[in-house]
């Protein structure tokens, strides 16, 4: 099976909703990477960047992360910019990371900084309000108290209308389950990274999105000559596509984010959604992956 860009449609990966009440195709796209080096400032190429934002809808791609801190702020700007009033799509932001240059990243979960990351977002999107927002990371300095009462009330005043947490287990999960409902969980994860395969298999039971970040380890599972390259061969694939596709298959709660700055790379990974593979393929691969994972 051959796949080029008129085979890119998201809608091919299936469906998902958001807490139970907004759906979208599960093959979306991660906004960081259209920022400078370091998720610093702005992207080398903006025009590239913008115009592969731009492409996003009419790839059916209507699930688009980003964060406050990526740039900071140049994300959420450059989203604003391309894709305003985002008609169709969900915009998932994040909050709860502060910057102090370039790949570097601090939590804090202070009630006042959580506050004033969801008010900030609101306003560079232009939005009244966040369809979800992710808890970027627990903040171990702050009692968890503090952190999760804040998000409950920001829910309760409409501010944010469905919540997500990002690299947690499951307790973490359970202990935030107490003050809203998790509808999304953003970890670590592909092929050869399975370190989260117990929070994946509670977020399939309990029907909570699993977002994998980093789905082709930053480009490393999309190398010609990863352990991909023979299932890719075969079926007239790139390996970028078949890792993206081993994760759509290994749960339907699974929507994948992967990132890129560029038109070319956003096609051929959106054509993924249509890349069936095998029972056979997909088993071997989670057996060579594991074996990666399990070796790192
Ligand atoms: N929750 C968290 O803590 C957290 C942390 C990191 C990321 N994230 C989110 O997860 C998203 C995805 O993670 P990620 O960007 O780190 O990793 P990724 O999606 O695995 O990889 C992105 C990298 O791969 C390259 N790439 C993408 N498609 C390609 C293709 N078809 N061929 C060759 N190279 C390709 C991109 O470079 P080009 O620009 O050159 O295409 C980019 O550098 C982010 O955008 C962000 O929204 C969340």
């Amino acid at each position: 099976m051959a796949l080029n860009a008129s085979d890119s449609d998201a809608s091919n990966s299936g469906q998902f909703k958001i807490g139970g009440d907004m759906t979208i195709n599960r093959l979306g796209f991660g906004a960081m990477r259209v920022t400078g080096p370091g998720i610093w400032g702005e992207p080398k190429d903006r025009t590239e960047a913008i115009a592969t934002l731009k492409r996003l809808p009419e790839l059916g791609v209507n699930f688009i992360d980003t964060a406050d801190s990526y740039g900071p702020e140049t994300s959420e700007l450059l989203l604003r910019e391309a894709l305003a009033p985002y008609k169709g799509l969900l915009i998932a932001t994040k909050g709860g990371l502060t910057r102090h240059g370039p790949d570097k990243w601090m939590p804090v979960g202070r009630a006042e900084y959580l506050r004033q990351c969801v008010l900030l977002s609101l306003r560079r999107l232009n939005i009244e309000r966040i369809d979800l927002w992710q808890l970027h990371r627990i903040d171990p300095k702050t009692p968890r108290e503090e952190q999760f009462s804040v998000i409950r009330d920001m829910q309760a005043e409409g501010l944010i209308r469905h919540v997500g947490l990002s690299e947690v287990n499951v307790k973490d999960i359970e202990a935030a389950q107490a003050y809203f409902p998790v509808t999304t969980v953003q970890n670590r994860y592909n092929l050869t990274d399975r370190a989260h395969e117990a929070v994946l298999d509670h977020c399939t039971k309990h029907k909570i999105g699993f977002i994998p970040w980093y789905p082709l380890a930053a480009g490393d599972l999309a190398r010609p000559g990863s352990m991909l390259d023979n299932v890719a061969q075969k079926m007239d694939a790139t390996p970028s596509q078949v890792a993206l596709a081993w994760v759509l298959k290994r749960s339907p709660v699974m929507l994948p984010i992967p990132g890129t700055s560029k038109v070319k790379h956003l096609e051929e990974n959106v054509a993924a959604a249509s890349l069936q593979l095998s029972d056979e393929d997909f088993h071997a691969l989670d057996e060579a992956g594991r074996k990666v994972s399990k070796a790192a």
